[in-house]
């Protein structure tokens, strides 16, 4: 019989499967199936790299069996196929963010690497000493270095949101930070340590009634959220593929058109050239501009399978899922004593991060990990975020759409282990 919890019949667009059946969907991910100490895999760190479906391993193992080959560079017949299938992959991103164009897509490493793409090229170029960039007080460091290299670079200056005890972004804060040296805006959509999902529409909105560009760092979004970088109106956003079921090494820069346009290259090489003399280079169109040297040929067309896959299920079925486990999580986790939740915004996802009075957050996932439970614990490569919750390091639980209510159910007998020892 199929109840509420297994069950999820809400999506926003069609899907080919009618319902979402979570038992059907971990049938779809290999690694799931595994043992660790001893007991069955319960796979927590969704936020830190998500699993693969079989497809997506599928499309890799396709990819260096039959038809291995370089992009845009040779006449042979994989050379085209290699060429076809990392360009459609491009067209699945351009569909899957709803891009106006599909030159507006720029394959990367990562979200690391579309971030300092814009610090290196849109930065230098247009940010000068005493500008200003805002950033919020819960970015991943990823969102936060690449600036200050900037700013220190440029003598300008770095302006930080605050955050209140919830977590969440204080927008009246952010309007009081503007003045007529603010260059850039660039803020999260999702916090990975926090899990909150910021007001992005609205710090859009507030940019650019002052002419301000805006990037969003869409790494923890994009798994959990329908992305429409039309509606949101951003200048730029990035994402990783690997948070997105896809291969690790590849990642998405979505930019405008009219500002990638106008932005010297990142990186010289191979492919983002038209012609090149001793005396003058001419720099190839979009978006190969961007895209120096032999890309992550694999890794682009996995991203692709990825977003079939994701296409398949329906990204509003994993929301409404999602949003059910998360909060049957909180209710389960909040009844545990001397745990403390660190992230209670109104607007969250994915994501569960705690400390437990009296037991360092090591200490709590190597217990766990002897339970088979795998989570994330340190600071999440958000530091500022610790110090702002008094904290130095916490405890991360992130879901994704093969997470069960039974698998939150083992984490929370796992902590009360852990509290048993340590307590
Ligand atoms: N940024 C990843 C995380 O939050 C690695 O864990």
């Amino acid at each position: 019989m199929k109840t509420s919890r297994d069950v999820v019949s809400v999506d926003a667009r069609p899907a080919a499967r009618s319902v979402f059946n979570v038992y059907k969907i971990r049938e779809d991910f290999p690694i799931l199936r595994q043992k660790i100490h001893g007991k069955p895999l319960v796979y927590l760190d969704n936020a830190a790299t998500t699993q693969k479906p079989e497809k997506v391993i599928e499309a890799l193992h396709r990819f260096y069996s039959q038809y291995n080959s370089n992009v845009h560079r040779g006449v042979h017949s994989l050379s085209e196929q290699a060429t076809e299938a990392y360009e459609d992959a491009r067209s699945k991103v351009q569909r899957f963010i709803h891009a106006c164009h599909v030159h507006e897509i720029v394959f990367v490493r990562s979200t690391t690497e579309a971030i300092n793409l814009v610090a290196q090229s849109y930065g230098r170029k247009y940010v000068k000493s005493g500008d200003e960039i805002i950033i919020s007080a819960m970015e991943h460091h990823s969102n936060i270095v690449p600036w200050q290299m900037l700013c220190e670079e440029k003598g300008a200056v770095l302006r930080v949101v605050p955050i209140n005890d919830q977590g969440e972004l204080l927008l009246e804060e952010y309007e009081k930070l503007f003045n007529p040296r603010t260059r850039l805006v660039s803020v999260a959509h999702v916090s990975n340590a926090l899990g909150t999902v910021l007001p992005v529409r609205t710090i859009i909105d507030m940019a650019h009634r002052r002419n301000v560009p805006v990037l969003i760092d869409g790494a923890q979004s994009v798994p959990h959220l329908k992305v429409d970088v039309q509606q949101l109106d951003c200048e730029f956003y990035a994402f990783s593929g690997h948070k997105l079921f896809g291969p690790t090494g590849v990642g998405i820069l979505y930019g405008k058109s009219a500002l990638l346009e106008n932005m010297p290259p990142y990186q010289g090489g191979g492919d983002m050239i038209s012609s090149v003399t001793f005396e003058k280079t001419i720099y190839n169109v979009l978006p190969f501009k961007f895209e120096a040297g032999t890309p992550n040929i694999a890794g682009a067309i996995g991203l692709g399978m990825a977003i079939d896959y994701l296409d398949e299920v329906g990204l509003g079925n994993v929301a409404v899922y999602e949003q059910e486990l998360l909060c049957y999580a909180t209710e389960v986790l909040s009844t545990i004593p001397r745990l403390r939740i660190i992230g209670t915004a109104r607007e969250k996802v994915g994501v569960l991060s705690f400390v437990i009075e009296g037991a360092h957050p090591h200490d709590v996932g190597t217990v766990l990990d002897q339970e088979g439970i795998a989570i994330r614990t340190g600071h999440h490569c958000a530091q500022p975020v610790m110090d702002r919750f008094a904290v130095p390091a916490t405890a991360r639980a992130s879901v994704a759409l093969y997470n069960t209510r039974e698998e939150v159910d083992a984490l929370a007998r796992a902590i009360h282990k852990a509290i048993e020892l340590f307590c």
